[in-house]
């Protein structure tokens, strides 16, 4: 299943310098490394050449990625808890980093329902207490903090979000984005913008992620995956949900080139701000049709089973990327239909050969980029502007 070393070697040397080179030697943090988006992005960034640190807590799931790729890519990574400031300080003032990405989350929706508090301590305080601890440092970082395309108000009209749309969140999970979201804005007007010492600062809303290396629970790649690899039918809660699906690869691609482009450019760039990263049309399924794509690649039976317990959860979540294509260049790479087979062949690799997951997913890694440079993004472009 694996290129081998050769293979990949030559997938990588097709893109020289993506992002312009600007990771290379910089010295850049991630909270929520531990977790599957985290881990995917400390992976990438220590291939392009990055100094990587963590901060978060243990690992949310059992198994996950983290510890697969841990002692390769950390420089060092700290057990930090961003509800607790001090923490957040320490861990700051060590790595003195170029880049924070701020990925740490309760990310789940129905967990939201059960600790509400937590979600908002974490997602919320959170959030503030990673602005507030570069603010008392002092520090020039650019920092871009992920949040979600469920922080708008959603109307469900069809229409697809764009960043000046009002936020908003149903469910707990969803208002603590949306409250992440007018945190960033304060500190940004309050303090970054008008304190010549400090940088910049963005956030990025994605939408539903799929990807090897994730095990949450009430997700339903994980679900499904679950299911097959015990041979038990897959049981489906809202097969008729739509879903703007892409590969963890793609929102990771578009954090890469905003960060990178707000390091550049500071806080007088148009990058200060909030982008959407989404996929495209083709990718706009339904819970049913993301199952029914994994089935064609690992074969099993799925039912639909309304939940016991209905909390609400939307019908319809749709992106509009327009903004990140016109000012960072950024574009998805694979189509739907190409996220799906990533995703399920990482874990049937998984299934069978544990000890080569490293390798598989550097492959996976190198291979969305060859394949961005195929397409001529700018980014993965030989030598061009990070534009
Ligand atoms: N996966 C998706 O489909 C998706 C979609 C949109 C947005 N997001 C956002 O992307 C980010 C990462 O999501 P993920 O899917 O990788 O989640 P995950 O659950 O796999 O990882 C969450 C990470 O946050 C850490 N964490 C949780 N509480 C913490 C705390 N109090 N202090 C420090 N660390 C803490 C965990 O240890 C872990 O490293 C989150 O901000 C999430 O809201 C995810």
């Amino acid at each position: 299943m694996g290129l081998g070393q050769g293979a990949v070697e030559d997938l990588v040397s097709r893109v020289s310098a993506p992002f312009n080179n600007f990771y290379a030697g910089k010295r850049v943090l991630v909270t929520g490394h531990t977790g599957f988006k985290g881990a995917w992005l400390s992976l990438w960034l220590k291939e392009l050449g990055a100094v990587v640190f963590g901060a978060s807590l243990l690992p949310p799931t059992q198994p996950n990625l983290y510890e697969l790729i841990a002692e390769e890519v950390f420089e060092h990574d700290a057990l930090c808890d961003v509800r607790d400031l001090n923490a957040v300080l320490k861990v700051i003032e060590t790595v003195r980093p170029d880049v924070i990405f701020h990925l740490a989350a309760q990310p789940l929706v129905r967990r939201s329902y059960a600790e509400p508090l937590e979600t908002l301590q974490t997602n919320v305080l959170g959030t503030a207490n990673v602005l507030e601890a570069v603010r008392r440092l002092g520090l020039p970082c650019a920092v871009l903090v992920v949040t979600t395309d469920k922080c708008y108000e959603n109307p469900e009209t069809g229409r697809a979000q764009i960043e000046t749309d009002p936020l908003g969140g149903h469910d707990i999970y969803s208002a603590s984005k949306a409250c992440a979201e007018l945190v960033v804005q304060s500190w940004r007007k309050s303090f970054f913008q008008t304190d010549a010492k400090l940088g910049p600062v963005a956030t990025a809303r994605a939408g539903n992620v799929i990807g090897g290396g994730d095990y949450a629970a009430d997700r339903i790649v994980p679900d499904c995956i679950r299911a097959l690899m015990s041979k038990q039918p897959i049981h489906v809660r809202n097969p008729a949900a739509v879903r703007p699906w892409q590969h963890v690869l793609e929102c990771c691609s578009g954090y890469l080139c905003l960060a990178a482009r707000l390091a550049c450019e500071g806080k007088s760039s148009p990058m200060n701000g909030a982008f959407n990263f989404g996929p495209d049309e083709d990718a706009r399924r339904t819970v049913g049709e993301v199952v029914t794509e994994i089935l064609r690649h690992w074969p099993g039976e799925f039912h639909s089973t309304p939940p016991t317990v209905a909390l609400h959860e939307a019908k319809l979540l749709w992106l509009s990327a327009e903004k990140a294509k016109q000012q960072l260049g950024w574009r998805p790479v694979w189509s739907f239909a190409d996220a799906v087979s990533r995703t399920v062949a990482w874990y049937q690799q998984h299934e069978t050969g544990r000890e080569e997951m490293m390798d598989f997913t550097r492959e996976q890694i190198a291979a969305y980029v060859a394949d961005a440079h195929t397409k001529r993004l700018d980014w993965a472009s030989n030598g061009a502007e990070v534009r």
